[in-house]
């Protein structure tokens, strides 16, 4: 099978890559990438001979149907996934995040094609700490910064392309990915990259945010999995029950990186920032038996810190860029 894979020198997207080229060997993989700030080339230099890269963009149409014409599968995780950069300037998620994912509707229809879309439980807005329901596929999307506006939005021309046009797709919302290779503009590399450095970590607002953390990994196993027994149609939304809040979150990096309890500073909140997501996995997990191999946080957070420690070449660069948007920020 050929899959086209958009986004690929990204945090999921590479990993995707890394890992689909021990476990699907008999794909034969091409990568489209605009290689923005948040790509990475060297994220794939392992397999860099075991696949074709195009450095392009995703809104370019007729690269897009050059591209799409040659392959059986796109997966597409192409994107702006930044909030904070989204609420700075979110000229560039409208452009790659819907005019993007239109280019390749119109391609796979055109080519009659297969596409599965990556998304995000951020559509949906956030939840009260205190509600009792998680997201479900049926969740009504409300979105509320413009980057998960932007997704939403092309959340619902795929769903308009599947019911109007019959485009054979599948679509999957995940929430907080967590691992190797993603951009320290992340909460989770942020900090401990800070800590790396000799820098305190820096909690918005108070810190009572929650987010439901998967390991990478886990999240590219069901993409396969939707890939390969997902009905045509149909949304999935991935999560691993890893509901925990930001202050717990560094509290377990601080105790793994050897650092004391209160080693930390809170900086200015993000203006509109969800309180909660949460997933239930429910519908993925009884169409696919796709269960989550990382279950414990405090394993899966051992081996991304013992991830960035060994790789500083890889992020010490984009840290001191990242550091000074953030500076202006003042976060
Ligand atoms: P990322 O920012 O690390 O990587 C995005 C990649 O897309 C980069 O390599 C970048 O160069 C590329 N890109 C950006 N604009 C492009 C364009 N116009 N054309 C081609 N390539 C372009 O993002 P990520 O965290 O790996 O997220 C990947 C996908 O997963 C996104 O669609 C995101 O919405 C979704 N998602 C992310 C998370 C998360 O926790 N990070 C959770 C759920 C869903
Ligand atoms: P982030 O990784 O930006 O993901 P998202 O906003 O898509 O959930 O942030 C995760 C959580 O961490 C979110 O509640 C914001 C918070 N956060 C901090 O407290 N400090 C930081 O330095 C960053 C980058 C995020």
């Amino acid at each position: 099978m050929k899959v086209l894979v958009t986004g690929g020198a990204g945090f999921i997207g590479s990993n995707f890559v890394l890992r689909t080229r021990q476990t699907r060997p008999d794909w034969e993989l091409t990568v489209l990438d605009a290689l923005t700030y948040a790509g990475n080339r060297d994220s794939l230099a392992a397999v860099e001979d075991d696949l074709t890269f195009v450095e392009g963009s995703v809104a370019d149409e007729a690269l897009v149907d050059r591209l799409v014409a040659d392959t059986d599968l796109v997966v597409h995780f192409a994107a702006e996934s930044h909030n904070d950069n989204s609420l700075d300037n979110p000229w560039p998620f409208m452009e790659a995040n819907i005019i993007g994912t239109y280019r390749l509707l119109e391609a796979v229809r055109k080519h009659d094609k297969r596409i599965h879309h990556i998304s995000t439980d951020e559509v949906y807005g956030d939840l009260e700490l205190d509600d009792p329901h998680r997201f479900t596929e049926s969740t009504p999307v409300n979105p509320s910064s413009p980057y998960s506006a932007s997704k939403a939005s092309a959340d619902l021309l795929v769903r308009a392309w599947v019911r109007s046009f019959g485009l054979k797709a599948t679509l999957s919302n995940c929430s907080n990915n967590y691992g190797p290779r993603q951009h320290v503009e992340k909460f989770i590399p942020r900090q401990v990259t800070g800590i790396l450095e000799g820098v305190m970590p820096k909690l918005y607002g108070a810190g009572a945010n929650v987010r439901d953390w998967i390991h990478v990994d886990d999240h590219n196993d069901a993409v396969v999995a939707i890939v390969e027994q997902g009905r045509l149609g149909e949304t999935y939304l991935i999560g691993a029950d890893g509901e925990q809040n930001n202050r717990e979150i560094i509290a377990l990096i601080l105790e793994l990186m050897g650092k004391p309890a209160d080693w930390f500073e809170h900086v200015n909140d993000r203006p509109g920032h969800d309180m909660r997501y949460a997933i239930d996995s429910g519908k993925l997990r009884a169409e696919t038996g796709w269960t989550p191999q990382y279950q414990d946080i405090r394993a899966g957070l051992a081996q991304t810190i013992a991830w960035y420690t060994d790789n500083t070449d890889w992020w010490s660069t984009s840290r001191a860029e990242t550091e000074k948007t953030y500076q202006r920020l003042g976060r």
